[in-house]
């Protein structure tokens, strides 16, 4: 199964709106199907097909559960990725039916690696989308699986978290995104 190329910031494809999925085909499948395979092996908790370069409006996340201190301290040793795949689900034309509550998150992302920031969204989110097989369905999310969904959301409508910053948040961690890109291809 091929792992796809993750595009990165500033990619002027991660700026584009991504289209509605009219039939959940055959080549949706193998989109979701490797779209997964990519989120696994780069060890997001999310991934929106804007990021690899489809413009259909499809997500996949597997968020963990929140772990306590002393399941923590339990797993300590084992692999975090022993609970890949417990909560997987793909979303198909994701849309945001109702949002309330707020919260604030440190979010980083895949398309802008090595650097994140506390990024206000909505607590709880009601969202409605076609399954991997094409049957609708809906569910509410809060805690860490909201604030990822609607990360994730936001990419189909071509929005990077540093889009949700304040201008002068947005150009300091920029210049910062910049420089470590530039030293990670000195070092290469
Ligand atoms: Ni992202």
């Amino acid at each position: 199964m091929p792992l796809l190329n993750i595009l990165k910031y500033p990619d002027p494809f991660l700026k584009t709106k991504a289209e509605q999925v009219n039939v959940v085909d055959d080549a949706v499948k193998a989109l979701i199907k490797n779209m997964i395979e990519t989120m696994y092996a780069e060890r997001g908790i999310g991934l929106a097909a804007t990021q690899v370069g489809s413009s259909k409006r499809v997500i996949v996340l597997d968020v963990p559960d929140p772990v306590n201190k002393e399941t923590e301290s339990a797993m300590e040793g084992k692999e975090r990725g022993s609970q890949r795949g417990k909560n997987l689900v793909a979303f198909v034309n994701p849309v945001i039916a109702s949002l309330s509550g707020e919260t604030t998150y440190e979010e980083g992302c895949l398309s802008v690696p090595g650097v994140t920031a506390d990024v206000d969204r909505a607590a709880t989110i009601k969202v409605k989308a076609l399954d991997r097989e094409g049957n609708p369905f809906e569910l509410t999310a809060d805690g860490l699986f909201a604030i990822a969904l609607q990360h994730e959301i936001d990419h189909l409508d071509g929005i990077l978290f540093i889009d949700r910053l304040s201008r002068l948040k947005r150009s300091l961690l920029i210049r910062r995104y910049k420089k470590i890109m530039q030293e990670k291809e000195h070092a290469l």
